[in-house]
């Protein structure tokens, strides 16, 4: 039985306790929070946070769910963002400056984005989670990342105990990487300001692109038809989370130095390398664990997606522990076969 109270107090905010998780995150793995508020009015932060009840208790922000993997329950409190608006707050002939909440779903403000003739973000469709999780993460995909996008990032600061405002340079974005991932618990994310153009060149060079909009028949493609292209390669590429629990790319590609990469490649040609501007090199971690063997591999309902090897799948009842179990596995394996560490992508708790 849920305990919802909801006394017209908490305004901005609904408190659920002892939360079932599982339906709140992509993974779908069985977990309880002790607490969880959903708050449609970031302004009540500190308000809720400063309840004797959470006062010491452990927090974590969740957004779309697309990014954390549960391995037990959690005994502290989960704030949900659910606040919404997308909002032009300037307009020039170029480039508009768009304020997004937290709460919104990425993909529903990409395809909002398409719809009001901006440029940008069309590779980035079809990327689960919430507008709020983008930034935490950086996320990417066929070449382009979304800090490229950001002007700015609106957030609670615990440790200031007060409302900031990042600005990108300030934000430490990097793969798969910023300021708010290294300093988890720090920052809740509330809103995203974007920067928006209206023309750019689209961003084709991603393999497999190209070949897409040829298959589709376009010539001159817009910024709707790469998102298209992106679209179809998803949707063959990688297990749809409304139909198999998984959280994307488990592991990030593993950089490592020029000559590892080299004397990797000498003995394993096939090996797909990609040369970073600093001189390192970024290798593909879903090769790595296919040649271990691992790609379609299931250990119960814990399994690697027969589609792509760098996906962790729930195949009906596997819990957060047997996933990580798994990972190790992958992980060691892979750490034996090549002399490279893999990292998980995901928040792990
Ligand atoms: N490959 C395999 N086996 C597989 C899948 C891929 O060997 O099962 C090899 C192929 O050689 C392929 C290469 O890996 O050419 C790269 O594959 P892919 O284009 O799918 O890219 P990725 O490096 O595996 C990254 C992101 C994805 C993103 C794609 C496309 C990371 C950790 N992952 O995957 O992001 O969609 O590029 O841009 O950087 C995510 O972060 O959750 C995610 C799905």
């Amino acid at each position: 039985m849920l305990d919802r109270s909801q006394d017209p107090a908490n305004d901005g905010y609904q408190l659920i306790r002892r939360a079932p998780l599982a339906s709140r995150t992509t993974f779908d793995v069985p977990a309880v929070a002790a607490w969880l508020a959903e708050l449609t009015r970031p302004q009540a932060l500190p308000e809720l946070l400063a309840r004797p009840e959470f006062r010491d208790l452990p927090r974590l922000v969740l957004g779309g769910g697309s990014n954390v993997l549960f391995t037990r329950d959690f005994d502290g409190l989960v704030v949900a963002l659910a606040n919404r608006g997308i909002d032009v707050v300037e307009s020039a002939e170029e480039v508009d400056r768009v304020r997004v909440s937290a709460g919104e779903n990425w993909d529903g403000f990409v395809r909002w984005s398409l719809g009001a003739g901006y440029v940008g973000l069309e590779n980035l469709v079809l990327i689960p989670g919430s507008v709020g999780a983008a930034p935490f993460q950086n996320i990417g995909a066929y070449g382009v990342e979304v800090e490229t996008f950001i002007e700015s990032v609106d957030a609670w600061d615990h440790d200031a105990a007060r409302f900031v405002t990042l600005q990108r340079e300030e934000c430490a974005f990097a793969y798969r990487d910023s300021l708010f991932k290294q300093q988890r618990g720090r920052f809740v994310i509330t809103s995203v300001l974007f920067r928006l153009p209206r023309s750019r060149p689209l961003c084709l060079d991603y393999a497999g692109v190209r070949e897409e909009l040829a298959a589709m028949g376009v010539t001159s493609p817009t910024a709707t038809d790469a998102a298209s292209a992106v679209e179809r390669l998803r949707l063959r590429k990688l297990p749809n989370p409304a139909d198999i629990g998984n959280a994307g790319s488990f592991f990030k590609n593993p950089v490592v130095p020029a000559t590892q990469a080299r004397s990797l490649q000498a003995s394993h040609p096939q090996l797909p390398v990609f040369h970073l501007e600093d001189g390192s090199c970024k290798l593909s971690a879903a090769w790595l664990i296919q040649q271990c063997g691992f790609k379609g591999y299931r250990e119960g309902d814990a399994g690697v997606s027969d589609k792509h090897a760098l996906v962790l799948v729930n195949h009906g009842n596997a819990t957060g522990a047997e996933l990580m179990s798994l990972a190790e596995r992958i992980r060691n394996a892979v750490r034996e076969s090549f002399g490279v560490g893999l990292e998980p992508e995901p928040v792990v708790l």
